[in-house]
């Protein structure tokens, strides 16, 4: 199956929310698939305007997603700027979508809700996203729950190019994670997400994860009353790095009457967990950040495996819309 993903550099530093919802499905899917992920650094564009930011935060990212397991042989990882042909698709593309369609997505939805003026970009970003799909004519979209929208939106504009044109794109799927994956908390319980500052990164230093673990937002239960663990944010974020049995534990620990075991205890607990099953990518990311000439390397040659398909794609684009 061909798969592509990606993720927007806004800042620099992957969170747990990017890692559980979208990035650990990446690492399992290029085993078996013909798999893409990129950079959105165009997309970035929207909320970024500072150039030395943007610079710095794609290659940030570029480790993030190398140290955390993306492995260029398997995969292929590129910028989206060493595609420019997603913007001429892109605009091919809008010709096709409803304002309507866009004026429901929640990007541009929210952002007018909150009474923040939206630039043309961030409207028509669901329209780039689709392009960013369907240049390399992707089945599927591994992504977290807040991106179903998008995918979807994608397959109109597909459907719509198909009929106008002839079958050029299949129909992508998006593909989301059962469970708790899908929707990660933040420190606040609402949903992860570096635009509302309440996000764990991965790699920030661990005095950093550590002082995020430790303001996570709880109740007043006391250390010795009984607590219920689910829909817990501590005993969420705990379920999806700790194994079975630990998660167990803690359960019973949270459940239990007079044992002593408030929320500052879970949140060690937790925070530990973080560092064990994060270690190996902390440390591989220091590697890889002592030569970052080698990722910078790994970057063009991503950008020259997709080449051939995004010509591919645009030649029978161009060829089915009367531009050649
Ligand atoms: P953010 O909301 O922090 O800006 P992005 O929009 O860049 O994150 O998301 C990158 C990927 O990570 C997307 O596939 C998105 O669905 C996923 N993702 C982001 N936050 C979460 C979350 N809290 N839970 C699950 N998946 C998430
Ligand atoms: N919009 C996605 C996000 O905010 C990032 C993205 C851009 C993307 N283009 C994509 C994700 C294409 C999947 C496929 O997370």
């Amino acid at each position: 199956m061909r798969i592509l993903s990606g993720l927007t550099p806004t800042s620099a530093g992957i969170h747990l929310g990017n890692y559980f919802g979208a990035v650990r499905q990446w690492i399992a899917l290029q085993e078996k698939n013909d798999a893409y992920y990129f950079i959105a650094t165009y997309h970035a564009m929207t909320s970024l305007k500072d150039p030395s930011d943007l610079r710095k935060n794609q290659l940030e990212v570029a480790l993030d997603y190398l140290a955390l397991g993306l492995n260029p042989e398997k995969s292929t990882v590129y910028l989206q700027q060493d595609i420019p042909e997603v913007t001429e698709l892109s605009w091919i593309l809008s010709t096709l979508t409803p304002m309507g369609t866009l004026e429901r997505c929640h990007a541009y939805k929210d952002k007018v809700a909150k009474g923040l003026s939206a630039d043309h970009a961030l409207f028509a970003y669901p329209v780039l996203m689709a392009a960013d799909i369907l240049i390399v004519k992707s089945e599927g979209v591994p992504v977290g729950q807040d991106q179903k929208q998008h995918v979807e939106v994608t397959r109109d504009i597909a459907m719509k190019f198909n009929q106008a044109f002839g079958e050029v794109f299949p129909l992508p799927e998006p593909l989301i994670l059962e469970g708790a994956g899908a929707k990660v908390p933040g420190i606040d319980g609402q949903k992860m997400s570096k635009s509302y500052g309440n996000d764990i990164r991965i790699f920030d230093p661990e005095k950093k994860v550590r002082k995020q673990v430790m303001a996570i937002v709880t109740d007043t239960s006391g250390v010795d009353e009984a607590k219920e663990p689910d829909g817990n944010t501590i005993f969420e974020l705990y379920q999806l790095c700790a194994n079975p049995e630990q998660v167990e534990v803690m359960a019973d620990k949270f459940r239990a009457e007079n044992i002593g075991y408030g929320y500052g205890h879970a949140k060690q607990e937790l925070f530990e967990a973080l560092m064990d099953e994060f270690g190996p990518a902390r440390k591989r990311r220091e590697e890889l950040a002592a030569n970052i000439g080698d990722v910078e390397e790994i970057l063009r040659a991503g950008a020259a495996k997709v080449r051939p398909v995004v010509e591919e794609t645009m030649a029978a684009v161009r060829q089915a819309t009367g531009l050649r």
